[in-house]
This record gives C-alpha cells, structure tokens and sequence, in this order.
C-alpha cells in the first residue's frame, strides 16, 4: 500500500485567507520551520498507479500538481485518480469535487447522508452522474472499491460511524438541536485495506470512545483528527468561540486528549493530520510539536509519503 498525504491541515489551510497570527505570518514568510499545509486529504493506493483519494478539498487542484502520482499520464485525457471517497460534508471535504467536473470518470463513494448534502446542491451536477457515478457507502461492511467502470483497485474499504456533527453550514438548520458528538452518519472513518496491509482514516471525530479504540488495534497506520492541541485554543488565542468539541473534533494534549486516549491502542504508525492554523504542532519548532512526537505521533505535512 502506498499512502501520500495530499493535505495536512484542517479547514482554511494553513496559512488561513484571514489570519495575521504569528504562525501564519511565519508560514507566508518562507520560515522552514512554519510549512504551509494544504485542507486534509490522503491519496492511497495498492499498485501505485490507480489512486483512491480520501476526500476532496479546494486545493485539490493544487494538490494534484505537486504529486506526480496524480497527474494525467501522456494522451488526451485521462487520470490516475479512479475513485474518490468523502468521510463528512463539510467545505473541505467536498469543496473539492468541482475541480474533477471535466467528464473524466472516477467513482464517488460517499455515507447516504453526505451524498445526500451532494444532491440537494444542484452545482454538483457539474459533476456528471452518468461519468461519475455516486456510490452509498455501508457502515460496518467490507466493500472491494472499484473505478467507473467496475474495474477492482486492489482495495477495500469499510466505512464506519465516528462521533461528530453535521457539517457547519447546515447547523442552522439543526437549531438548538444540535449535538456535536452525535452517531448519526454525518461523519465517518475509513478502514482502507489491502490484502497484507491496514490503513485508518479518522479524521472528523469527537470522541474518541471504546468502539473505535477496539477498531483500531492492529492497524498498519492512523491518520487521526489533529484538529486541535487543546480544547480551548481557538478561545485562547482570541480567534473564536468554539472548543474542539463544539466543531465536532478531538483535542491532543492533556488527560482527555487523543494522545492519551489512543496511548495504548496498538497501531503501527500513528499520523496527526486536519490540523487547524491555530495548533501549535504545525511549527517545526514548538515545545508542542516535541511533545506529540515524544509520545509516538507524526504530524502529516504535505507531500509526506508512506509505504507499507
Ligand atoms: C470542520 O472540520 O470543522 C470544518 O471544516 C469546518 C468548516 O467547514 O470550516
Ligand atoms: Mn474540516
């Protein structure tokens, strides 16, 4: 199984359009140690040559021209890229699917309930169904993926129900009834495999509970939600309202963090990745990012590439 990181950051990348924090600034400044992260995404794939990518975001089309993987081969038209497969319906998840509307075909899995944001949205139409036909995910089942065209990856996929919410634009719409670590299919995390390797994909979560710990034992390697250090830092720093946990995300550090919740869960290698602007461990440099990688984590960075 070959994996590349497309992107490592959460929601508005990092840098953000509207940020001036001092990390920001630092990552338009050029500093080494203050890399600039494209929105999250992993391309994955069992013979390098047919790639299934894990969601697609508004830098798709940016991220497709740093990795040659996914650039067309000599001809017309035509692209490594056969599938793609959402996890949630939230703007940097999907956002990206218009970049991929040229009637080129690929397969496009998604939960029902992601797939129906996709259809009551008529600009996604552009993305011609009878090219790119919309494939419903079943949580809990094992499913071999294939192309447009029916043709095996060599990959399978089972799909399961994290804890989350719905996506930020549609809270309106869930008023005061909106729970943000609720089970119900607007979030979900994917077990990619091939036959001698185990890949998880979480990285939309709110909880980390004792269902997914027992998922991912075993596990080659994890790619978790990274969104934030801790709970409170977009208050902290003064730049929003919301914990992790009002966005429907896990924090890392402290006794209610990922990192402790996952310390003894046994899995090969374990990633950080949708990390927000405002997380310290995006900086090369940080105490916070030591901290992470002396307890056993990565931080995904664009570009990065592991083969199992
Ligand atoms: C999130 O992961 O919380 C979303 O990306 C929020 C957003 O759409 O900005
Ligand atoms: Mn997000």
């Amino acid at each position: 199984m070959r994996v590349i990181v497309l992107g490592a950051a959460a929601g508005g990348g990092f840098p953000q359009w509207n940020a001036g924090s001092e990390a920001c600034l630092r990552a338009r400044s050029g500093d080494p140690a203050a890399r600039p992260a494209t929105q999250a995404s992993i391309a994955v794939s069992s013979d390098g040559l047919r790639w299934l990518v894990i969601n697609a975001t508004p830098d798709l089309r940016q991220q497709i021209e740093a990795v040659s993987a996914l650039q067309p081969r000599p001809g017309l038209r035509n692209s490594p890229i056969s599938a793609v497969a959402l996890t949630n319906a939230d703007v940097d998840a999907v956002a990206g699917l218009l970049h991929l509307r040229e009637g080129t075909p690929f397969a496009l899995y998604a939960p029902p309930r992601v797939l129906q944001a996709l259809d009551a949205s008529p600009i996604f139409e552009v993305v011609n169904r009878s090219v790119v036909p919309r494939r419903a995910f079943t949580f809990d089942r094992i499913e071999n993926l294939t192309d447009a065209a029916g043709a095996e990856l060599g990959l399978t996929v089972e799909p399961f129900i994290v804890p989350g919410k719905v996506p930020l634009y549609a809270e309106g719409e869930a008023g005061t009834s909106l729970v943000t670590d609720a089970d119900d299919g607007d979030c979900v995390g994917l077990t990619i495999m091939t036959t001698q390797h185990t890949c998880h994909y979480v990285a939309n979560c709110a909880r980390i509970d004792a269902a997914l710990k027992k998922r991912l034992v075993g596990g080659d390697l994890l790619f978790m939600d990274g969104t934030l250090w801790t709970n409170d830092e977009m208050i902290l720093q003064g730049v929003g309202k919301k914990t992790a946990r009002r966005m429907g995300h896990v924090h890392m550090a402290g006794a209610d963090g990922a990192i402790e919740a996952l310390r003894n869960v046994d899995v090969g290698r374990r990633v950080f990745i949708h990390i927000n602007n405002t997380n310290p461990v995006l900086l090369a440099d940080s105490d916070e990012r030591r901290q992470a990688q002396n307890q056993g984590w990565e931080i995904a960075r664009d570009g990065m590439e592991i083969g199992l």
